[in-house]
């Protein structure tokens, strides 16, 4: 299904189509064959509006506030290390006229990010066929969606928008341990037919990536992008009572296999929610999975 552009203003349409196409296509080939650099389209970054900036600045904020409180320090590292700012919709690459101070220039975010880890947030047109999707991830590059949602959808949106997608996603992949991690989980993921791993993946994604709750310095922390880009979500993950049942959230201790095998509801406040003790802990056991998928898949050639 296309996506609803009405309110995309910031990419060109032939380059969407193309783009868009391209991503289709990618359904149907193998994992050697999935080349990612079609599925990107340029960042308009002259057409977002004042109204978007303004979107954006008001979001950032009421997260901000709250987010020392509640991030992994992970999160709020890389959050400074790409010099995200409230002020404007980030700019992805290149550089551009500060624009309270046009004697001075702004930087892209993947000009902070690269050099700390080889990862970059570069942009689409919206959702990409799961092997293209995997297939980014494995080469570093952060499928990023750059429309920003409209005001009257500003507490919930379906779709990612890229509130969620950079300020949600992309300060932990400034995190050598995470980057690694991610890069690791595409391969894996890219190279296996395997439904069963499939849907595992899927599970794993949804539990660390999106969900995830890590524990530091004896506190509970969020660093899953659903959290960190929402409000009620993130308070909820951290101060529903402990428990099952009716608006409570039972907190389990990262485990792989039970993480694998948990499935999940969406458009719900997650009832179960998964506590890494460490980054590490997740990058090894990634690894051994990893290993494990790629060795089925080698074998099954
Ligand atoms: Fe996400």
């Amino acid at each position: 299904m296309r996506k609803d552009i009405s309110y995309n203003n910031i990419i060109d349409g032939e380059d969407f189509e193309r783009a868009q196409a391209c991503a289709d296509a990618a359904a149907n080939l193998s994992a050697d064959q999935i080349k990612t650099d079609g599925f990107y389209i340029t960042q308009l970054y002259d057409r977002y509006s004042a109204e978007n900036h303004a979107v954006w600045k008001e979001m950032y904020e009421k997260r901000w506030e709250v987010l020392s409180e509640q991030a992994s320090n992970t999160f709020i590292d890389g959050l400074r290390a790409i010099r995200l700012i409230a002020d404007r919709v980030p700019l992805l690459f290149g550089e551009m006229p500060d624009p309270n101070d046009p004697s001075k220039t702004v930087k892209g975010i993947n000009e902070y990010l690269r050099p700390l880890t080889g990862w970059q947030s570069r942009g689409v047109p919206g959702y990409l066929p799961a092997k293209a999707f995997f297939a980014c991830l494995a080469n570093r590059e952060f499928p990023t969606t750059v429309i920003i949602r409209p005001r009257e959808k500003m507490d919930y949106l379906p779709e990612p928008d890229i509130f969620h997608d950079v300020f949600g996603h992309v300060p932990l992949h400034a995190d050598p341990v995470f980057a690694d991690f991610l890069q690791t989980y595409g391969k894996a993921a890219l190279h296996t037919d395997d439904p069963v791993h499939i849907e595992r993946l899927a599970r794993l994604f949804w539990f660390t990536v999106e969900f995830g709750l890590i524990k530091e310095d004896g506190r509970l922390k969020i660093y899953g992008s659903g959290l960190v880009s929402s409000h009620g979500e993130a308070r909820h993950s951290l101060c529903a009572p402990d428990g099952t049942g009716e608006g409570k959230v039972e907190r389990r201790a990262f485990d792989m296999e039970r993480v694998c095998e948990t499935t999940f509801e969406i458009d719900k406040y997650q009832p179960i929610l998964y506590v890494l003790e460490s980054f590490e802990q997740l990058r090894d056991a990634m690894d051994k999975y990893a290993e494990r998928v790629l060795d089925e898949a080698k074998a099954a050639v």
